[in-house]
C-alpha cells in the first residue's frame, strides 16, 4: 500500500488535444501513463493534481475515465484549471456511478485520511488569475475551500495538494500560503507548470512545509511516492 501524486495527465482520447504537439516531452504520454499505473495495486492511492482530462463535459471526459478506471488504484481529484467537465461532486459522482467507474473519489472542501496523516486539496491560485476579472472572488473562494480542507484534517498531519504553484520564480499567493502556515502542512505539491515554466518551479521548505511540483511531463509520466 503507498500513495502517490501526478498532476496535469491531460488525458484527449475522445477530445482532439493531444499534447504530443508540445514536443518531446510528451511523445507517446497515454502510454507512458498505462505503463507507470499498470504497477499501481487496489491497495494504492493516487492522487490526481488537476487538469486531467480535456473534455469540456463528461460526456467528452468520458473514455479518459474509462481509461483511468482501469486501473485499480483508488483515484483523488481535484481540479485543474483545465478541467471544464468539472461540475458538483453529487453530479460527478452519479455520473461515475451510471457508467460503472469505481476507483473515483473527490478532494473538493473535504479531506483524505491515509494512515496518521490527512490529504487535503483544492485548485489554488496562480498569477495567470489575477489578469481575470472578478479575481478576488474567485481567489477567496478558493481560500475558503482550501482552509475547509484542512480543518477537516482535524489536527492530523497535512499532505496538501493543489494544482496551481502557490510559490513560483518572482511570485507567492500571500492569501494560500497564510493558509497553509495556519495548519501541520509537511508538504505541499502542485502542478500546472509545463515545458520552460518548470524552470522557475519553487522546490524545497518555506514555513515548515516542502514544496513539490508533480506535474506529468516533469515526472516523465511516473507518479511521485508520497509515502509506503
Ligand atoms: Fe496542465
Ligand atoms: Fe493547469
Amino acid at each position: 500500500m503507498a500513495l502517490y501524486a501526478i498532476g496535469d495527465l491531460h488525458l484527449s482520447l475522445t477530445a482532439d488535444k493531444s499534447m504530443e504537439v508540445f514536443g518531446p516531452a510528451w511523445k507517446d504520454y497515454v502510454s507512458r501513463i498505462e505503463a507507470s499505473l499498470s504497477r499501481l495495486t487496489a491497495e494504492d492511492v493516487l492522487v490526481l493534481a488537476g487538469d486531467t482530462s480535456w473534455g469540456i463535459d463528461m460526456a467528452e471526459a468520458e473514455a479518459d475515465f474509462r481509461f483511468l478506471d482501469r486501473f485499480p488504484c483508488r483515484k483523488l481529484l481535484l481540479k485543474g484549471n483545465h478541467d471544464y467537465w468539472w461540475s458538483t461532486v453529487s453530479k460527478m459522482n452519479a455520473f461515475f456511478a451510471e457508467k460503472g467507474f469505481t476507483t473515483f473519489s473527490f478532494l473538493h472542501n473535504s479531506c483524505h485520511v491515509y494512515g496518521s496523516h490527512a490529504i487535503c486539496g483544492t485548485r489554488g491560485w496562480f498569477f495567470e488569475e489575477d489578469q481575470k476579472p472578478h479575481d478576488a472572488k474567485v481567489l477567496n473562494r478558493e481560500v475558503g475551500r482550501l482552509e475547509t480542507s484542512l480543518r477537516a484534517a482535524e489536527g492530523r498531519p497535512i499532505w496538501c495538494f493543489l494544482h496551481y504553484p502557490p510559490l513560483y520564480q518572482g511570485y507567492e499567493c500571500r492569501e494560500i500560503l497564510e493558509v497553509l502556515a495556519r495548519y501541520p502542512v509537511e508538504l505541499c505539491c502542485y502542478g500546472h507548470l509545463h515545458g520552460p515554466a518548470i524552470r522557475r518551479r519553487f522546490v524545497g521548505e518555506q514555513g515548515g512545509t516542502t514544496f513539490s511540483l508533480i506535474s506529468a511531463d516533469h515526472l516523465g509520466f511516473i507518479p511521485k511516492k508520497i509515502c509506503d
